[in-house]
């Protein structure tokens, strides 16, 4: 079945538009949960996918794919989200446990368990910041399962377009602590004037000893791989087209502009930890994530 997401695109929740990219990830995260070499677990992910209409009978399991690794979506980009997931799982405790930050913010949160699946330090703070539609479905699922967060969790209904900064300071944030924020599978969506002023709010509000992690796409023109097997297997088994949900601004040189203000910063391709771990994607022709890299930075201690 074919499911038409981009007529629903002013959809709040997870059922249309860029909220419906949060139950895509979180089924991949529930095909990784479950490979024999998987590289992240996530238990909640499946939850997710099953209780939404329009996710309902999407695959959550590798054998439930007629042409298993070899299908674009459920095989290599699923394996993508794998890796990014389990990448920045690696950050987001390194931060917490060697580097001392006790806030953690979520930029885009979807339906990210990671205050449910990670081992936090005791006295860290999650603030998972999303849609109003898109919390209001995770607390749904939540609220059904037995399990208690592994650190205080602070939901934030808010748009990341608007004075999130506001809400986020108004529920307990601490601009003097260090924080540890991400931005996973979130910019792209932003037009390019957000983005900017979302990493100077980040800027502005991170003590030394922060870090920050983030995901962007550097390819001048993404109509480039429009015929790349991610996007018409995406396009074709979901009805998600990736490409009109992504912003189609020139992107900024984020990475540059924190450099500038004294972050110490490192760009990587997917590829790398692919090959760091021994499985994920290596590039190939007419590639959807030749573009991809994720950032890492961290703002000094004087
Ligand atoms: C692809 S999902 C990624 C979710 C999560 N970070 C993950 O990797 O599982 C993108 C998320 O960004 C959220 N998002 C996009 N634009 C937003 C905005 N303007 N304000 C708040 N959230 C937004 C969507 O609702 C969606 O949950």
């Amino acid at each position: 079945m074919v499911y038409a997401a981009h007529q629903n695109a002013g959809v709040d929740g997870v059922e249309g538009g860029v909220g419906l990219t949060a139950l895509l990830v979180a089924a991949a995260r529930a095909i990784e949960t479950y490979r024999p070499d998987s590289l992240a677990r996530d238990v909640y992910a499946e939850h997710f996918v099953r209780a939404a209409p329009a996710s309902a009978t999407w695959p959550v399991r590798i054998q439930q794919v007629p042409d298993g690794d070899a299908n674009p979506l459920w095989g290599r980009f699923a394996r993508y989200f794998g890796l990014r997931t389990r990448v920045l799982d690696d950050f987001l405790l390194r931060s917490a446990h060697a580097g001392g930050a006790r806030q953690v913010v979520l930029l885009g949160a979807g339906l990210d368990a990671r205050a449910f699946r990670l081992d936090w330090p005791p006295d860290c703070v999650i603030y998972e910041i999303d849609r109003e539609g898109v919390l209001a479905f995770k607390h749904q699922v939540l609220d059904g399962l037995p399990d208690v967060p592994k650190a205080r969790r602070v939901p934030l209904p808010c748009d990341l377009r608007g004075d999130w900064a506001g809400a986020l300071t108004g529920a307990g944030f601490d601009p003097a602590a260090p924080t540890v924020w991400l931005a996973e599978g979130l910019l792209f969506y932003l037009p390019t004037a957000t983005e900017t002023r979302l990493l100077d709010t980040v800027d502005r509000l991170s003590a030394a000893g922060s870090a920050l992690g983030y995901e962007v796409k550097l390819e001048k023109d993404l109509l480039a791989y429009r015929d790349s097997p991610l996007y018409t297997s995406t396009r074709r088994q979901l009805g998600i087209d990736l490409l009109r949900l992504f912003d189609s601004d020139p992107r900024p040189d984020s990475a540059g502009a924190l450099a500038g203000r004294g972050w110490s910063t490192s760009v990587h391709t997917p590829f790398e930890f692919s090959r760091r771990h021994g499985r994920g994607p290596l590039p190939e022709p007419n590639d959807a994530l030749a573009g991809n890299r994720w950032v890492f930075a961290d703002r000094p201690r004087p």
